[in-house]
């Protein structure tokens, strides 16, 4: 089947090379020349473990191109997937759907065939009504159908979310839509994978539910955490306990310094947006975005604390290990990194980082810190080091290198990724999330 992929970014870029990985012949398409470039010379236009191999083995069987050409590329095209971004709309809040809308209009203009057309970026419920309508007047005389089938893939981890996902969500409203895209999932299918069929709407709105609930759980755990540090519990043994329980499961229940990253932030502000356009008030939501909002700032504080107040703090220098929003990923958007540098350099913290990935997309954001090329210099006459990001190289510092290069042996562990015994027998003095 040939598939054409409108957008080169990290959906359409992952789901492209999966999707030709299947055995599709795939055309990703994007507007920038300079990124198409890069992608004929094999260069990613983000980090993604394994994409680059991905990308190369299949541009070498033939079944992988990228190009600026959208009308060439969607021609024969069966399912034309749009993979644009949706980024929040300045001062509303909204999704932005100028790209979507645009990229709808262009498809119409220039279909040659029968086509299904499937929105894969975040949109908020009823686009897929409004791409309908925006193809239909353009007065094309084919027939065509649009699918929505939201992505849920994690960035790091993103290869293997979309070949062995937990579930495909279809929302299409006639048969055309749903066997063509029976079709493009088949290899899935035979893995196994379940697939949910439901109405468009509904398929919107699941992807933007299930980033709120995501974002709840880390927040109720996260509060949690609060609360055990002042009764004296640990919040990772709550969460044992309670995820132990299938109703509530296991995952997302890492205390930490927020959530980050290009969605969650994003989809639960445009969640709010939907909820109050229809009157029906998400107030847990609500809740979720103020609460993680001023978590980030907070967990500034806790750095000032550790280093014995405001007052004391001042002129001191902090180390910070990890920037990005999450390890495996250069993106920073969001990360409670901003908030944490901005909080303690506001206060008249010096301050040094290192991020394995992150710190080229990081210094135009934080430009009073100095970025140092690995966690030891960055460490070099610190008075505090703070694990921002449980980046694996951080997982095992040598404690003893750690004591002798700082000023002073005091760590904040911001992603309780060490045991407090193991670091206070190292002499250090240790403040985590939620443990005491
Ligand atoms: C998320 C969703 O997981 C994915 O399904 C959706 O398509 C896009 O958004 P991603 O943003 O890549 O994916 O990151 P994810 O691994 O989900 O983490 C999001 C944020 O939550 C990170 O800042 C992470 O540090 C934080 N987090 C996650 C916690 O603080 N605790 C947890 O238990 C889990």
């Amino acid at each position: 089947m040939k598939i054409a992929m409108v957008g080169s970014g990290y959906v359409g870029l992952v789901s492209g090379a999966c999707f030709a990985d299947f055995g599709h012949d795939v055309v990703c398409i994007d507007k920038d020349q300079s990124k198409i470039d890069r992608l004929h010379d094999g260069i990613m236009p983000i980090y993604e473990p394994g994409l680059d191999a991905l990308v190369e083995n299949n541009v070498r069987a033939g079944r992988l191109s990228f190009t600026t050409s959208l009308a060439e590329a969607i021609a024969d095209a069966s399912a034309i997937f749009i993979a644009v971004g949706t980024p929040s709309r300045r001062g509303d809040g909204h999704a932005d759907l100028t790209f979507v809308h645009a990229v709808a209009r262009e498809v119409g203009e220039n279909l040659s065939g029968d086509a299904v057309i499937v929105t894969k970026s975040t949109v908020p419920v009823g686009t897929g009504d409004e791409v309908e309508r925006i193809i239909g007047e353009t007065g094309t005389s084919h027939r065509f159908s649009v699918v929505s089938n939201p992505e849920f893939l994690r960035e790091g981890a993103a290869i293997g979310d979309f070949k062995r996902p937990d579930r495909i969500v279809i929302g299409a409203e006639d048969d055309f839509g749903r066997d063509i895209m029976r079709e493009v999932y088949r290899p899935l299918f035979l893995n196994e994978s379940p697939i949910l069929f439901t109405s468009r709407r509904t398929s919107e709105l699941i992807k933007y539910a299930a980033n709120a609930f995501l974002a709840t759980k880390i927040t109720f755990i996260n509060e949690m955490a609060d609360l055990c540090e002042k009764v004296g519990a640990n919040v990772q043994d709550v969460a044992r306990g309670i995820g132990m329980d299938n109703r509530i499961g296991p995952k997302f229940l890492h205390a930490g310094p927020g959530y980050g990253g290009s969605c969650f932030p994003k989809d639960t502000l445009a969640l709010l947006k939907t909820a109050e356009d229809y009157d029906s008030p998400t107030r847990i939501v609500e809740a979720v975005v103020k609460t993680n909002d001023s978590r980030k700032r907070a967990m500034g504080r806790k750095v000032l604390e550790a280093l014995g107040g405001a007052e004391a703090a001042r002129g001191r220098k902090v180390a910070l290990l990890g920037l990005t929003f999450k390890p495996n990923t250069d993106d920073m958007r969001d990360s409670p990194s901003i908030a944490i540098a901005q909080t303690l350099s506001d206060a008249g913290v010096e301050l040094a980082a290192f991020d394995p990935e992150g710190m080229e997309l990081a210094r135009p954001l934080m430009p009073e810190v100095t970025m140092c090329a690995d966690p030891y210099e960055a460490i070099t006459g610190a008075d505090a080091t703070v694990i921002v990001t449980e980046w694996d190289a951080f997982r095992a510092l040598d404690l003893k290198r750690v004591r002798e290069l700082a000023n002073a042996p005091v760590l904040v562990d911001l992603r309780n990724i060490y045991h407090p015994e193991d670091v206070r027998a190292a002499g250090f003095a240790y403040t985590s999330v939620g443990r005491l």
